[in-house]
């Protein structure tokens, strides 16, 4: 694989906020909609892709989980994880904590177990094949019920082995954190990490509560925190990362234009803040795109750029891995940006 050399793309970094399902490219969806005989209400691929304008998070996420009817078998996921982590390699992704969302599959009758065993038989090789090592990280649909999340986490449990972390996404606004107390104590005591979306549309509360009711050690997104001053002071000294999807907050007018990112007033804040793709498929470009975009909006130094990948292997799950965290924070300082 020969990567640019200076450019924020070829920059090596962890992937923190990814769903598996926001990586289905239209080509594909099309490809495992005819293999299982799913007929799409999109003519082709650019009808598709025309479609992919959107209001807010839930006019994304009404097409998300609809497009979602074409994966079917555990072949479907395992094609699909194996063409993000192509992608990624491709984009100096070197670890990647990839987030799945089983209810969005169990409603549709499709067992838990196909869709971890799916994804999973991709993630057991892509050391090998693309050079990434992998994390598994189980999202609860915060839209649906407590008790729900809390069926799925126990129909879970044969296949913990494959699972690092728990997570919660969906429509944030009305679903508070605090409505998944249980399930998030029920996972620590299984000795699952926790992460939660918070701040995307939701109040900087929602953040608070995240930290102070499920006890999360990182935040996905977050960007609302920077109204409430006394919460990032707090951010900032506990070391709480943030992990930021700059091309997934303007496609889904959270802010209006990548120009207006908190992204650098973050880093002066001193938060420990990493750029990921969220749904790549969806907003147009994965995790070197992020880079790439931000540099420019915002006109990011080369040591910014490599501040921004440090932090990522910092807040990446690796405690049980130390000396790879610290080969690829190696990688990091020796990375050329050139003239
Ligand atoms: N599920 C997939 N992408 C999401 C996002 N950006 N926010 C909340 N839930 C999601
Ligand atoms: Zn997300």
């Amino acid at each position: 694989m020969h990567l640019p050399q200076h450019l924020p793309v070829g920059l090596p970094k962890a992937e923190l906020h990814l769903h598996i399902e926001g990586t289905l490219e239209p080509e594909l969806a099309f490809a495992l909609a005819a293999r299982n005989g799913v007929t799409l209400p999109y003519a082709d691929t650019t009808a598709l892709r025309e479609a992919y304008e959107f209001s807010d998070l839930q006019s994304f996420l009404d097409l998300y989980y609809g497009l979602m009817a074409v994966l079917r078998t555990a072949e479907d996921f395992t094609e699909l994880a194996d063409a993000y982590l192509e992608k990624a390699a491709a984009q100096g992704v070197r670890h990647a904590e990839i987030f799945f969302d089983p209810q969005a599959h169990t409603a549709r009758g499709v067992p838990i177990g196909t869709v971890i065993e799916g994804l999973g038989a991709a993630l057991d090789r892509s050391e090998e094949r693309y050079g990434i090592s992998t994390r598994l990280i189980m999202c609860f649909l915060r839209d649906e019920s407590a008790e729900s999340a809390m069926a799925t986490l126990e129909a879970a449990k044969p296949y913990l082995h494959r699972i690092t972390g728990v997570g919660l996404d969906s429509a944030e606004v009305g679903h508070p954190p605090a409505k998944f107390r249980e399930v998030y104590e029920e996972a620590a005591r299984l000795g699952l990490r926790r992460v939660a979306h918070a701040g995307e549309e939701g109040p900087a509360e929602y953040v608070r509560e995240a930290l102070d009711v499920l006890g999360v050690e990182r935040i996905d997104h977050g960007l609302r925190c920077m109204e409430d001053p006394e919460l990032v002071g707090r951010l900032a000294r506990e070391r709480v990362p943030l992990t930021l999807c700059p091309l997934s907050n303007v496609r889904l007018r959270v802010i209006d234009t990548l120009a207006d990112h908190p992204l650098r007033a973050m880093l002066a804040a001193g938060l420990l803040v990493t750029v990921n793709s969220d749904d790549p498929a969806y907003f147009g470009g994965y995790a070197g795109d992020n880079f790439d975009a931000v540099e420019a909006a915002l006109a990011l130094e080369p040591e910014q750029l490599r501040a921004l990948a440090r932090n990522s292997f910092e807040a990446s799950f690796l405690e049980d891995d130390e000396p790879r965290r610290a080969r690829y924070l190696a990688e990091v300082e020796a990375y050329d940006f050139g003239a």
